[in-house]
């Protein structure tokens, strides 16, 4: 399992723009952590990384934002208003899941099955200021988002983002 210390909200953009790097087609990507874990920092950092200039707002309350990024639609959930699963039918969820598309949920465990499933799974963990972020493939496309991903890393030199590698060897970029 691989866990990245992040220490402040800059360094979990940063991290998002290197995983923005890592992705070449489509994914769907859950996003699981606690309220202000820094889930909607880290797909900033993502479109950021994607060069998608404008505001990202959180969904926190329209559940979707739509955003207009080279070669591929991108969406970006937050499900956690919602009351049940069935509101998703309406929010017309199911239409985005084409393969071509990026998509990032957040609170996916409020979503049920209408959601498409998930490539990678990210774990955020609060640790006071700083963050640790796990993730896990759940699919080949996920596994080579997964390896992309740890590749970009390791080129990235940034104090404030550590890159954890089993228990006993530490990287720090
Ligand atoms: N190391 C860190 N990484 C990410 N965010 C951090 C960090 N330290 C402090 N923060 C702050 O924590 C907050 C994270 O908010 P964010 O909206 O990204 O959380 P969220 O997980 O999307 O929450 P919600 O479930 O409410 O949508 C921001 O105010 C950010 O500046
Ligand atoms: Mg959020």
């Amino acid at each position: 399992m691989k866990v990245f210390t992040v220490a402040d909200a800059a360094a979990m953009d940063t991290l998002g723009e290197t995983l923005a790097r890592a992705m070449e087609g489509g994914a769907v990507v859950y996003l699981r952590g606690e309220l202000g874990a820094g889930k909607t920092t880290l797909v900033r950092g993502v479109l950021r990384g994607l060069g998608y200039v404008g505001r990202v707002r959180s969904p926190t309350y329209t559940l979707v934002e739509g955003y207009e990024t080279p070669g591929h639609g991108f969406y970006h959930l937050d499900l956690y208003r919602i009351a049940v699963p069935e509101e998703l039918e309406f929010l017309g969820v199911r239409e985005l899941d084409d393969p071509a598309h990026r998509i990032f949920i957040e609170w996916p465990e409020r979503g049920g099955e209408a959601l498409p499933e998930a490539d990678l799974e990210i774990r955020i963990q609060v640790r006071e200021q700083a963050r640790s972020v796990s993730f896990q493939a759940l699919s080949e496309r996920g596994r080579q988002l997964a390896a992309a991903w740890e590749s970009h890393t390791h080129a990235l030199r940034r104090p404030g983002i550590r890159l954890q590698v089993g228990d006993d060897s530490n990287v720090t970029l």
